[in-house]
């Protein structure tokens, strides 16, 4: 028997998990690391594993992320190095697009002021400017990054990409590498943070990078909490630097109820809501992957664990 091991420290997740594979690929078992038949399973599904239970499984051959990132491995030092895969569901770029385009339309269109204003029962019509005047910079332009930008660009707005390598998206001016970050930032009213969590991408959301931006811009952070110095963010919104920052990712998820972002002034928190792949996407993929594997095939979705992405 085909068996996957499902590896989370959240258990809900792993029930719903069981669950898509029974409904979607009833070819495969599908087990918990407590299962004795996990000792057989020749692909674990990852999202959070705890520290030391991946080496636990000996005959392991894939480890699969069962998100689009593949950072999380790192949770569990012992992570052997086999073939990493992760999941890209053409679901995620709709959830991300719909969670993006509120965020823009948020910040473009003053709704962040005028919430703050009824707060103090004042009455004032914030400026409408053109998308086309509205600068906007997305960090990243890989499966999500990519088209987000473009749904922007479509949508009328001045849209900038920055990846680490070079890009031909219609309607995006796009920059490569880092010797083009400073000049992707300059001017930029509104970013977008959509890179993978690397060691060449961990605290990329600093007091530099924010002093490039223009005054009084805002960020939106739905990469990774490890993206993001927040210390540096706090003091750009003190004084005025950054007018505000929609955050949906954390270091620590869920964040302490006694965190101080929670109630840092300019700070809009969300539950990482932005997208999510579905279970059923997850079980198909990972269905397919073992397909391939037992065919000698090319996995799909592959990543490469040293660049972290
Ligand atoms: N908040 C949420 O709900 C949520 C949901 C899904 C994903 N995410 C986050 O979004 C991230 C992106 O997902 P994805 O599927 O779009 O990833 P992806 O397809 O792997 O794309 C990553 C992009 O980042 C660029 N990049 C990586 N390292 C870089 C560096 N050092 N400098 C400049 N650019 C760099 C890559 O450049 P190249 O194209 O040149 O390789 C690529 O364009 C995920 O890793 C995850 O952290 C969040």
């Amino acid at each position: 028997m085909n068996t996957v091991a499902l590896m989370s420290r959240d258990t809900l997740l792993l029930k719903q998990m069981q669950e898509a594979f029974a409904r979607c690929a009833p070819q495969l078992s599908a087990v918990l690391a407590d299962d004795p038949r996990a000792a057989t399973a020749q692909i674990a599904a990852c999202w959070f594993p705890l520290p030391d239970s991946l080496a636990a499984l000996p005959n392991l051959q894939v480890i699969h992320s069962v998100a689009a990132g593949i950072d999380h491995l790192e949770h569990d030092p012992s992570c052997p190095d086999l073939p990493v895969c992760r999941v890209v569901d053409p679901g995620h770029r709709q959830g991300m697009t719909e969670y993006v385009r509120w965020a823009v339309i948020h910040f473009h269109r003053g709704f962040d002021q005028v919430l703050e204003q009824q707060r103090q029962q004042h009455w004032e019509r914030p400026l409408q400017r053109p998308a086309r005047e509205f600068r906007i910079g997305v960090m990243g332009l890989g499966s999500l990054g990519s088209a987000i930008a473009q749904d922007l660009a479509s949508a009328g707005y001045e849209v900038r990409g920055w990846a680490r390598s070079k890009k031909d998206l219609p309607g995006v001016q796009t920059f490569a590498g880092t010797g083009a970050f400073h000049p992707f930032l300059d001017g930029v009213e509104l970013l977008i943070n959509l890179l993978p969590l690397t060691h060449e991408t961990r605290g990329i959301l600093n007091r530099q990078t924010f002093e490039h931006l223009a005054n009084g811009a805002a960020l939106v952070n739905v990469g990774r909490g490890g993206h993001l110095n927040i210390e540096d963010l706090r003091q750009a919104l003190a004084r005025g630097k950054l007018r505000g920052a929609l955050l949906d990712v954390f270091e620590q998820e869920p964040l302490p109820a006694d965190h101080p972002l929670w109630k840092t002034p300019g700070v809009t928190i969300t539950p990482h809501m932005a997208s999510a792949a579905s279970h059923d996407c997850i079980a198909d993929q990972i269905a397919e992957n073992f397909r391939r594997l037992n065919a000698g095939e090319p996995l799909l979705n592959s990543a490469d664990r040293l660049l972290g992405y």
